[in-house]
């Protein structure tokens, strides 16, 4: 018999491939990852999903309100599907990882199900599910890092993009789905970050983040994340550096250090402090206190006053007490945060809080919370623009603004947008402004020539 394998025909053949992504900025890197897997493969991408004989939906867990309406996704799928019988559907991601069979087994009855390490699979689990099969594959890996393959920049903006410099969690804050679904911690070679970063420059792009659950702990061999950022930053002084997520519990003074050293690597640290009682953060596992957390405060205004310092807060945590909410409130209020993402807690199944805590604090009061801290970081995401009033920054251009045509918008190193008038700018340029008015999302300013 023929052995077709052996001729490597392209499987993809042109068929379409449309990706829709949830989640967080490792989602949207893995989606760039899967596409440039499925491109080799024949597969054309395309942007028009009643064009497409391929979905695949890159899912996030994190709360239930994020698997709530992607199941509601799934529910339009099947009817697209009955049009077309011939279609794909597949789950990918964190919810893949997650609920594995299950999603298979449902009625929503899925033909594809990758968890996050396992896209170089997916062009068999398509060859599966082309023949009338199902396809799934949720193992976990202790290498994967993806770090050969060039993502297919699915973000056009072609000024910043993401560079994923590790992959997992080895934290297991209590409350938290991540640990499981991307599994254990692994830095990626520092080379191949390096030459990504390289080749994004010389394509036009003048700003990368580094990415990671927790990239403090980046370490590879005898480099660690400060030496990266540092690496990084000396590709060009035109190359702006950003990194996302720290935890504070690793934020060294070497990193601030070096933060210092590199007027290139921006004035912002997102640094989510989750709740402001040490009695909530023991049980959540976060492994630092809040007087520590506020003397990491301090270390980095000491080395960067003008620091920019944004967070992730998670109210009605198991137990939470009225008094361990004022203490998160009165935290938000002494670090005077330039910006938060803000969270109801979402009892996860499987983590240690599911297991061990009563998710006992009801939804109204877990919305009355909420309310109130966004007010309050509205009110202070507001001072804090207020202070930039009359200030000069430089920006990088990224684009026109929503609002009009006649303007475009940048971003400050402290990664606040500003908008000014239109004139010659080319997105990728760096413009000094002075900033002349400000709302509580956005700074508005004027050229200085
Ligand atoms: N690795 C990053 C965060 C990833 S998840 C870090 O540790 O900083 C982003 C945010 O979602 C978390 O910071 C937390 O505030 C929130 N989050 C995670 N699990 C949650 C849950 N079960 N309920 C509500 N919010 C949650
Ligand atoms: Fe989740 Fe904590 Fe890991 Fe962040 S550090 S991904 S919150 S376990
Ligand atoms: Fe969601 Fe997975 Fe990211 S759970 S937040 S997509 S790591």
């Amino acid at each position: 018999m023929m052995q077709i394998n052996n001729l490597r025909p392209l499987r993809g053949e042109g068929r379409k491939l449309f990706i829709e992504t949830y989640g967080c900025q490792m989602n949207v890197g893995d989606s760039e990852i899967v596409l440039s897997i499925l491109q080799e493969e024949g597969y054309r991408y395309t942007e028009e999903i009643n064009e497409a004989d391929v979905i695949l939906i890159n899912t996030c867990s994190i709360r239930d309100n994020a698997e709530q309406r992607i199941w509601g996704r799934l529910s339009e799928m099947r009817r697209l599907r009955r049009a077309k019988p011939s279609l794909v559907i597949g789950v990918i991601g964190c919810m893949a990882e997650r609920l594995k069979e299950q999603l298979i087994e449902g009625e929503y009855g899925v033909d594809i199900v990758a968890g996050p390490d396992s896209y170089r699979s997916l062009p068999q689990l398509l060859r599966k599910a082309e023949e009338g099969g199902k396809g799934i594959n949720v193992e976990l890996s202790r290498e994967e890092t993806y770090a050969d393959i060039a993502p297919v920049r699915l973000d056009k903006n072609g000024v910043t993009a993401y560079i994923a410099i590790m992959r997992g969690c080895n934290n297991y804050c209590s409350y938290c789905v991540v640990p499981y679904t991307r599994g254990i911690e692994r830095s990626r070679n520092p080379q191949s970050i390096l030459r990504e970063a390289r080749q994004l420059f010389e394509n036009g792009y003048r700003e990368v983040t580094l990415l990671g659950q927790n990239v403090n702990s980046y370490k590879f061999e005898d480099v660690d994340f400060a030496d990266l950022m540092a690496m990084t930053a000396a590709i060009s002084p035109e190359l702006r550096v950003r990194f996302a997520t720290s935890h504070p519990k690793d934020l060294s003074d070497k990193l601030l250090d070096t933060m210092a050293q590199h007027h290139n690597i921006c004035r912002c640290i997102h640094l989510p402090a989750q709740s402001g009682s040490n009695v909530m953060l023991a049980k959540m596992n976060r492994k630092y206190t809040r007087e520590w957390y506020l003397e990491r405060i301090n270390a980095i205004r000491k080395r960067m006053p003008d620091c920019s310092i944004t967070t992730d807060i998670i109210v009605g945590f198991c137990d939470e007490s009225e008094d361990d909410f004022r203490q998160t409130v009165s935290l938000m209020e002494e670090v005077g945060y330039e910006f938060a993402y803000m969270f109801k807690y979402s009892e996860r199944p499987n983590t240690f809080s599911a297991r061990h805590f009563a998710d006992n604090i009801d939804e109204e009061t877990k919305g009355r919370r909420l309310a109130e801290i966004i007010e309050l970081q509205n009110e202070l995401s507001l001072r804090s623009n207020q202070r930039d009033v009359g200030k000069e920054f430089e920006i990088l251009i990224e684009g026109t603004s929503r609002r009009s045509e006649e303007q475009v918008f940048g971003r400050t190193s402290q990664n606040k947008v500003v908008i000014i008038a239109r004139k010659e700018h080319q997105k990728g340029d760096y413009v000094r402004v002075r900033i002349t008015s400000a709302s509580s999302a956005t700074l508005f300013g004027e050229e200085i020539e």
